[in-house]
């Protein structure tokens, strides 16, 4: 099938991180470090490994910090490399320089998890768009936004990221209903079941925040906008406007290859990080052995 290539992504960035205060009272939870930067520069790389040339950053009060990041900063420039410290100052510019073009949405509060895409609908056509929420650490060889773009060029139809879930976390997160398997981890999918109770979820996937999104999803979203701005506060979620697609044409999950940390979540950040270590180009086998001595001899009594 000959589908239009997807060159743009929208990362809502909006919301307060409320699962892992106090971390995030005074630092975005988009700019928590994992190894070497912070989480929301790896969902910006990996878009940019996957051929997306245009992200949209979702951003609200209290996240200067992001912008900050990815803001090309002369002065910073000028003294590392008049202290000569060139490798330091290539590092910055690295930041900056990712053949990529970012811009900025700003809203107004946090809301709904479909308001940001509302909000940076009209920097965007009639197109396929990613959707990747900032707060996963996802490892892999391809990496999972380049698994969706595939995805989509088989199906042309909208593509959720799955993968298999613990059935306990079933309430964490929105579950696939799997109409068909097709082979290839891609499922038919009829919809998803927003965080339900773990007797009453209706697949072991769990739906990990990135999606292939196409024009009439974006129309849907808009829709809710208008329909729900009186009484929920211009709230509008994904979820909702897939299901009210998937009620009448195909949606697809595609189940993804590779490890995945919610870092929204305050143990899976921990163990984001320390996977982060351990894969670490430099230091990871180091790391390797310091965790293997330090487990061997920790002190049980000792708690931080
Ligand atoms: C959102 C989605 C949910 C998905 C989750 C992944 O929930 O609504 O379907 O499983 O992201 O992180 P949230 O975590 O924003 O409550």
């Amino acid at each position: 099938m000959s589908t239009t290539p997807i060159r743009t992504a929208v990362i809502p960035a909006a919301g307060l991180g409320t699962r892992i205060l106090p971390f995030t009272k005074a630092v975005p939870k988009e700019m928590l470090p994992i190894g070497d930067m912070p989480v929301i520069e790896h969902t910006v790389r990996e878009l940019v490994a996957s051929g997306i040339t245009d992200i949209i950053i979702v951003v609200s009060g209290r996240k200067d910090l992001v912008q900050q990041h990815f803001r090309p900063d002369e002065d910073l420039l000028l003294q590392l490399t008049t202290a000569g410290k060139d490798e330091l100052a290539a590092a910055v510019r690295a930041v900056v320089d990712l053949n990529a073009r970012i811009s900025w949405v700003y809203q107004d509060g946090p809301y709904g998890n479909g308001t940001p895409i509302v909000n940076a609908a009209s920097r965007f056509g009639d197109e396929p768009v990613m959707v990747l929420w900032p707060d996963d650490v996802f490892v892999s060889k391809v990496p999972r936004a380049q698994q969706l773009v595939d995805a989509y060029a088989i199906t042309g139809a909208p593509v959720l990221a799955l993968m298999p879930m613990n059935p306990a976390d079933a309430p964490r997160y929105g579950v696939p209903i799997v109409k068909e398997d097709q082979g290839g981890g891609r499922l038919l999918v009829s919809g998803l079941v927003e965080k339900p109770k773990v007797e009453d979820a209706p697949s072991a996937y769990a739906a990990i925040g990135g999606y292939v999104i196409t024009p009439p999803i974006i129309a849907e979203l808009e829709r809710q906008t208008h329909r729900w701005h009186e009484h929920r506060n211009g709230e509008v979620y994904l979820t909702d406007a897939i299901n009210a697609y998937a009620a009448t044409s195909p949606v697809f999950g595609q189940v993804l290859e590779g490890t995945w940390w919610d870092t929204g979540s305050r143990l899976d950040y921990l163990k984001a990080q320390i996977a982060a270590a351990f894969a670490h180009r430099e230091f990871g086998p180091e790391l390797r052995r310091f965790a293997f001595d330090l487990g061997a001899h920790a002190d049980p009594e000792a708690t931080i």
